[in-house]
C-alpha cells in the first residue's frame, strides 16, 4: 500500500464509523481521569435506567479489560448477520464488548495499534439498529485511545466519573480539559462513592470527603447531575450479576441514577 492508498483507506474507515454511529441521534461518552471510580458500575446503570423508556445500546471500548460482560455475568459470542456485527442482548439493551470475542486469540488481538482497529469496527460494523442511546465505557485516563474513540464517536454527551478523593479530582478535571477541547456539547460531572450510610443506624459517612466534587464544578462550570452513594446491597448484587437500577430501585443509589438521567434526557436529541 502506497501513502495515498493508506490515508485513503483511513478515509473511507472514518465516512463508515460516521455513517453508521450518527444514526444514534445520542452517543455519550463516559470517562473517569482516574481508574477505579466505578466508570464501569455508572455506564451500566445510566444505561439500565435509560431502557426503560428508549432502546439503548453499551459500547465496552476498554478492549484489554472488558468489564461490562463480567459484571453483568454475561457469557455470550457476538455474531455477523448480513456483514454486521450483531450485539449480545441482554435484559433489552445490546452490547458491544471485546469481551465476546473468541478467547484464544486475545494475545494477538490486543496488541498495539489493532485494539484501536477493534474498536473502530465496533463503531463501523455493529447493526446497532434503532439505538437511540449509546453509552461508551472508554478505558481509564486521557490518553490516545480515549482520544480516539471520541474522536471517533463525536459525542453529544459526555459524563466524567470521579470519585470525592483529591487524587480522582485531579484526574477528573483534566478529563474536563478534554472534553472541552474536544467540543462535546454536554458536559457533566457524577461523583460516585459519594458517601455511605451505614446499614444499621442509617447515618451518613463522607469516606473520601466532601463537597469537593462541588467545588471543582463551580470551578469548570461543569454540572454536576449526581451524588451516588456506595451502596453495600448493590455491589453485594452486583456480584452476582444484579443490575442496581432493576433490582434495587427504591435504594438512594437507585433514585439517584434516576435523577441523573433525567439530566440527560434534558438535553437529549
Ligand atoms: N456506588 C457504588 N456502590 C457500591 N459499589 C460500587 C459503587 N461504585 C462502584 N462499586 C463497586 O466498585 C468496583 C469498581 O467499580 P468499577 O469496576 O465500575 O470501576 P471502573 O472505574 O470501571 O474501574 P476500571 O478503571 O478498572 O475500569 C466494582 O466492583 C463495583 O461493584
Ligand atoms: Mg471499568
Amino acid at each position: 500500500m502506497n501513502t495515498q492508498e493508506f490515508y485513503t483507506n483511513m478515509k473511507t474507515e472514518q465516512d463508515k464509523i460516521r455513517e453508521n454511529i450518527q444514526k444514534i441521534k445520542n452517543r455519550i461518552v463516559v470517562f473517569s481521569g482516574k481508574g477505579g471510580v466505578g466508570k464501569t458500575m455508572m455506564t451500566i446503570n445510566l444505561a439500565y435506567e435509560l431502557s426503560k423508556k428508549h432502546k439503548v445500546g453499551i459500547l465496552d471500548s476498554d478492549v484489554t479489560a472488558p468489564n461490562i460482560p463480567k459484571m453483568l455475568k454475561i457469557k455470550d459470542e457476538l455474531r455477523v448477520k448480513d456483514e454486521k456485527i450483531i450485539p449480545v442482548e441482554h435484559k433489552g439493551v445490546r452490547i458491544v464488548s471485546s469481551g465476546f470475542m473468541a478467547k484464544e486469540n486475545d494475545a494477538i488481538i490486543w496488541m498495539g495499534p489493532l485494539r484501536s482497529k477493534l474498536i473502530n469496527q465496533f463503531l463501523s460494523d455493529v447493526n446497532w439498529q434503532d439505538t437511540e442511546y449509546l453509552l461508551a465505557d472508554l478505558p481509564p485516563g486521557t490518553g490516545d485511545e480515549v482520544l480516539t474513540i471520541t474522536q471517533s464517536m463525536k459525542p453529544n454527551i459526555a459524563i466524567i466519573i470521579t470519585t470525592p478523593q483529591e487524587v480522582s479530582l485531579g484526574d477528573a478535571r483534566r478529563a474536563i480539559a478534554m472534553a472541552k477541547k474536544m467540543n462535546i456539547p454536554h458536559i457533566y460531572l457524577i461523583e460516585n462513592m459519594s458517601y455511605l450510610k451505614c446499614p444499621n443506624c442509617g447515618a451518613k459517612i463522607d469516606l473520601f470527603g466532601e463537597g469537593n466534587t462541588r467545588k471543582l464544578s463551580e470551578e469548570t462550570g461543569v454540572e454536576l447531575i449526581g451524588e451516588i452513594p456506595l451502596d453495600i446491597k448493590v455491589r453485594k448484587g452486583t456480584d452476582e450479576g444484579k443490575i442496581g437500577v432493576l433490582e434495587f430501585e427504591e435504594s438512594e443509589f437507585s433514585q439517584k441514577i434516576k435523577k441523573a438521567t433525567e439530566k440527560i434526557l434534558e438535553v437529549s436529541q
